[in-house]
């Protein structure tokens, strides 16, 4: 057509004429119009106030509630600052205790199990976009954060053998293990927790970490597969202070 093809001239600022229509139409897409400080500034905080107020409103008067109701048991001062996490599987149980933060994360329970349970202990906390498989049981403990787009998950969401693959099948019980994440651990972003592992009390593991085994008790772990970096935080700090008064002393 004769519309497409001058659009084609202009776009590829084909020629003189065309190259100027093109700079032209570029520089009105870039333009800002005036501002007036004294003016624009109140607006910015009234639209500020405005969206805020309305999002704190839907998370008090909606979000809030309703999360409640899903749970089987749930604490004080829960927290959802991006909305309801999107829950997959009526038949998980979910038991929250108090002041825990969760963010946009997904949460798909499988049909192998009867009753799969997601568990997150008092202070924890889950970052945005993190994704929780769970077929028979994640265990989060207390003053947990686990970091945005994190992995955490039970079961391997699908089968071994090429041949079940190829038959549309699902997991099994066999191919299940629950995962516990201990006390005061943290889990930074991207990191993949699976099957079966335990993480340990005080526990860190480094950003985009793949935990393929169980983490043991106030250790960094880093990589893929995660690997200890640093075995004993509390005593590591205690060496950090010691050296410092040694050298202080002297
Ligand atoms: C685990 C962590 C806290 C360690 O911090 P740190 O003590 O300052 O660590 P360092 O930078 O001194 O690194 C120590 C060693 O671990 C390695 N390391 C650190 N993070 C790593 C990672 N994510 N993957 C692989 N190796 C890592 C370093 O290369 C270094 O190795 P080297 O001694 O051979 O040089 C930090 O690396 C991390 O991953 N933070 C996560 C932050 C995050 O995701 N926040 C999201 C909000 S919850």
């Amino acid at each position: 057509m004769m519309s497409d093809k001058l659009i084609l001239k202009i776009r590829r600022g084909e020629g003189h004429i065309y190259s100027r229509i093109r700079r032209l139409l570029k520089s009105l897409c870039t333009l800002n119009p005036p501002y007036v400080k004294p003016i624009h500034l109140p607006l910015y905080y009234i639209q500020y106030t405005l969206t805020s107020g309305t999002k704190w409103l839907f998370h008090f008067m909606w979000s809030i509630p309703l999360f409640k109701a899903r749970c089987e048991q749930v604490g004080r001062n829960v927290s959802l600052p991006n909305g309801l996490p999107f829950i997959v599987g009526s038949n998980l149980k979910i038991y929250v205790g108090n002041n825990v933060t969760i963010y946009r994360v997904t949460i798909g329970a499988s049909k192998v199990y009867d009753e799969p349970v997601l568990r997150i202990g008092d202070n924890s906390a889950i970052g945005y976009g993190t994704v929780l498989s769970i077929a028979l049981e994640v265990d989060i403990g207390d003053n947990s954060m686990i970091g945005p787009m994190c992995m955490v998950m039970d079961n391997d969401d699908h089968p071994i053998s090429p041949a079940r693959r190829l038959k549309g099948e699902g997991v099994t019980k066999d191919d299940v293990s629950s995962v516990r994440i201990g006390n005061n651990v943290w889990i930074g972003s991207y990191c993949t927790i699976l099957k079966g592992i335990t993480i340990g009390d005080n526990s860190i593991i480094a950003a985009h970490s793949v935990v393929t085994k169980n983490v043991i008790q106030n250790s960094i772990y880093a990589g893929y597969p995660a690997r200890p970096t640093c075995r004993d935080i509390d005593k590591e700090s205690f060496n950090v202070g010691k050296k410092s008064q040694q050298s202080e002393d002297r």
